[in-house]
């Protein structure tokens, strides 16, 4: 987090706006302290900012639905935050463990507050030899419909294509409504196609034929896995951001790394601040900073391109070097310095 906080704070400086940090602890520590994952009134403290930039959330001694449905779920949810929107790229520097994939650029539009992740149902009979566990998905037409709509608007921002994951054939009552819900959409977008594909083929087609796929639309879980799928094929899930939007902007949205809190390497100095700075530089560009956005997306290219690179991706840089190396290029009178103009956008 300092890392990404400290790009921000060089391309206020340079591109002229101002950020006022509030710096909240909360997280496992704050856990084992006080028994909760933020305080009682966390989500008041969040409201009153115009976003949230959030660090990876989870340890090994902490039950992860407690420290996921105590921090990053309630968040998302109270703030409506109802789009993840997923960028995946292969960076400079970065390769594809495929063979011939030497450029990917795909959007994942994963739907972030219903479906799998429900808190409906429960299990009875526990230790028992009949005992049940029950989830139940929840679908709604308006969760549906807007996560479509935002993924169709997506697609046609860039090349009119959208894929739709879905499991229709095998679950009988949501995946076909899904279905239903996105051709609707789909029928209202003029130019748009529109490609349902089961699910288990999709996670194939990523990786058999990538770049058949630009955009994707998916339920919650769909989504979260075909994430971490499409940014492993572009190299590295250590890098890829992820924005949780609140599209009205009604409510602050909330921006954060896709990748966890890597406890193996935690508090060595060594974690590759790549995915929060690309999520801190989708921050800027839903506040409305976009050259400051763009100028940072570059920088960290940058510095991946001059062959700055941390451990994860077969470098020998610290988290505080490789900061130093994307800092100069912030602030160099170069800046923006692009590799690649045509990349410096992370939509959102
Ligand atoms: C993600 C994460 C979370 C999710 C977990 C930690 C609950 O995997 O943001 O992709 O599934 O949403
Ligand atoms: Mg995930």
């Amino acid at each position: 987090m300092p890392a990404a906080m400290s790009c921000v704070d060089a391309l206020a400086t340079t591109h002229d706006f101002h950020i006022t940090w509030r710096h909240r602890d909360w997280g496992s520590d704050h856990y084992r302290r006080h028994g909760r994952m933020m305080p009682i009134d966390g989500i008041d403290h969040l409201a009153t900012g115009d976003a949230t930039l959030l660090g990876a959330v989870g340890a090994p001694d902490i039950p992860d639905d407690v420290t996921l449905w105590g921090l990053l779920i309630p968040i998302r949810r109270e703030f409506d935050q109802y789009v993840n929107l997923r960028p995946i790229r292969i960076l400079p520097g970065v390769s594809s463990p495929l063979t011939g994939v030497d450029q990917l650029d795909m959007v994942v539009v994963r739907e972030n507050v219903e479906g799998e992740y429900s808190e409906i149902g429960g299990r009875v009979y526990r230790g028992r030899p009949e005992e049940a566990a029950i989830q139940e998905t929840v679908f709604t037409r308006t969760g549906v419909r807007r996560i479509a709509e935002y993924a169709a608007a997506t697609a046609m921002s860039r090349c009119g294509h959208l894929v739709s994951a879905t499991k229709s054939n095998g679950i009988i009552h949501t995946m076909p409504f899904w279905d239903e819900v996105v051709a609707e959409i789909a029928a209202g977008t003029p130019g748009l196609t529109v490609e349902k594909v089961l699910i288990d083929a999709l996670a194939a087609r990523l990786v058999l034929k990538p770049h058949s796929v630009d955009v994707i639309v998916a339920s919650n879980l769909f989504g979260d896995i075909l994430s971490d799928l499409a940014a492993a094929v572009a190299g590295s899930i250590g890098v890829a951001p992820s924005a949780n939007l609140n599209p009205p902007r009604q409510h602050p949205s909330m921006f954060e790394p896709v990748h966890g809190s890597a406890p193996d390497i935690a508090g060595q100095g060594v974690a590759n601040p790549v995915g929060s700075m690309w999520a801190a530089a989708m921050m800027l560009e839903h506040l409305g900073e976009e050259a400051g956005s763009a100028a940072l997306i570059a920088a960290f290219e940058a510095a991946l391109h001059d062959g700055v690179r941390t451990r994860d991706l077969g470098g020998t840089a610290s988290t505080q070097q490789f900061t130093q190396a994307v800092l100069q290029h912030c602030t160099s009178p170069r800046n923006p310095a692009q590799p690649d103009a045509s990349h410096a956008s992370s939509g959102g």
